[in-house]
């Protein structure tokens, strides 16, 4: 299995150069896809097969397709970054890799080895490298990696047949104001995920679930959703799309702990292991909606932010709610976030020592 061979069939009609350097120039989330897509087919007698890098194009899908019913889904985001020298790496795949098998897992979809997806991903970026922008003003190629239940089958069971796709887009800033602090409505109607769901899982469905909420977001202004726990609403949990961390005035930092409902961010991780490096306390922890209420107005929480791969590490200026707005005064990013996003960034770009063996190179 972890010799499976990746058979590569070019695009023959690639976007023209002029047109790729014109994207990647200015690039949008998600807008615009490479030439190329990775394949891998999975069938309960035969295991993963059928490795193939084809032209980027449409799923042909039978409208029974399993899929497409019961929202067996899974996915991962991961980045590829353009060093200086040209060369082309990212950012602790095993981690993702490992996390794609725990939400496998929890949907009842295939595990996929990770010696597949990191091959996966080079055999991607071996054709549409090009597509990787240069290092600048944190533009990268966000690359999508999925497993879909591609079974054509209506009853409802685990699928018989699933397929591992990666694609990838090229991006700049997740939020669109660069590095302006953002601001969080929070549900407090709506709940994301609860005790023994799928929220630890990256799956379609919780995405989705967020959606209602993230709508009354952006009709009061705001770009992201902070979900509480679904069980007492007391607790923050994270964003749609990103872990959360509080500054405080004392200098230690908290997020909150990885309880089953969350998503278990490698940003997030590796946030926490650059706060260690620096000898600052981190607490991982449960965080009430009021101690952050409380510790905004009081002066005690100094600072906030989100990280994930997709947002990297943005600075929160507000909350709000139906109850009222807390925020801070000052609408520049936080030392500290700022200070930890240079750092991260600066890894992830090839810029700063890369102590902690993250970077994996995917091409020269
Ligand atoms: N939480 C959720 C719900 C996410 O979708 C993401 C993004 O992937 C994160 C947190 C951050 O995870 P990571 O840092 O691995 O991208
Ligand atoms: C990511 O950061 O990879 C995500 O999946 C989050 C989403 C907001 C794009």
């Amino acid at each position: 299995m972890a010799d499976l061979k990746f058979e590569v069939t070019r695009n023959p009609n690639p976007k023209p150069d002029a047109e790729r350097e014109e994207i990647i120039k200015a690039p949008v989330f998600g807008a615009n896809l490479t030439d190329h897509q990775v394949v891998v087919v999975w069938e309960k007698d035969k295991g993963w097969h059928s490795a193939q890098v084809i032209p980027y194009g449409p799923i042909l899908m039978d409208p029974s397709a399993a899929v497409l019913h019961y929202g067996q889904e899974i996915f991962e985001g991961i980045k590829a970054y353009r060093h200086q020298d040209g060369s082309i790496w990212t950012f602790r795949p095993e981690a993702n890799a490992k996390r794609l098998q725990k939400s496998a897992h929890r949907m009842a979809l295939p595990e996929l080895p990770t010696e597949i997806f990191i091959e996966s991903l080079r055999q991607l970026i071996a054709v549409d490298g090009a597509w990787v922008p240069e290092p600048v003003d944190e533009k990268t190629l966000y690359i999508r990696p999925f497993e879909i239940a591609a079974e054509n089958f209506l009853g409802v069971r685990a699928a018989h047949r699933a397929e591992f796709r990666v694609i990838a887009s090229p991006v700049g800033p997740y939020f669109t104001g660069g590095l302006k602090p953002v601001s969080i409505w929070i549900a407090l109607d709506s709940a994301r995920a609860g005790k023994h769901g799928t929220g630890e899982a990256k799956t379609g469905g919780n995405y989705a679930a967020s959606l209602l909420a993230q709508n009354e977001g952006y009709e009061n202004g705001c770009s992201q959703v902070m979900f509480l726990d679904a069980e007492t609403s007391t607790y923050i949990e994270e964003l749609g799309g990103m872990n959360l961390f509080f500054v405080y005035k004392d200098g230690h930092v908290a997020t909150p702990s990885l309880d089953g409902t969350i998503l278990r961010g490698i940003t997030r991780d590796s946030v926490v292991q650059l706060i260690k490096d620096r000898g600052l306390k981190i607490e991982e922890r449960k965080i009430t909606l009021d101690e952050v209420k409380s510790g905004i107005t009081a002066g005690e929480i100094v600072e906030v932010f989100a990280c994930g791969t997709a947002a990297v590490i943005t600075p929160i200026g507000e909350f709000k709610s139906r109850e009222g707005t807390i925020g801070f005064a000052d609408a520049k990013p936080g030392e500290l976030t700022s200070s930890l996003r240079a750092e991260l960034t600066g890894i992830q770009y090839g810029t700063v020592a890369d102590r902690h063996g993250w970077m994996h190179k995917l091409a020269d």
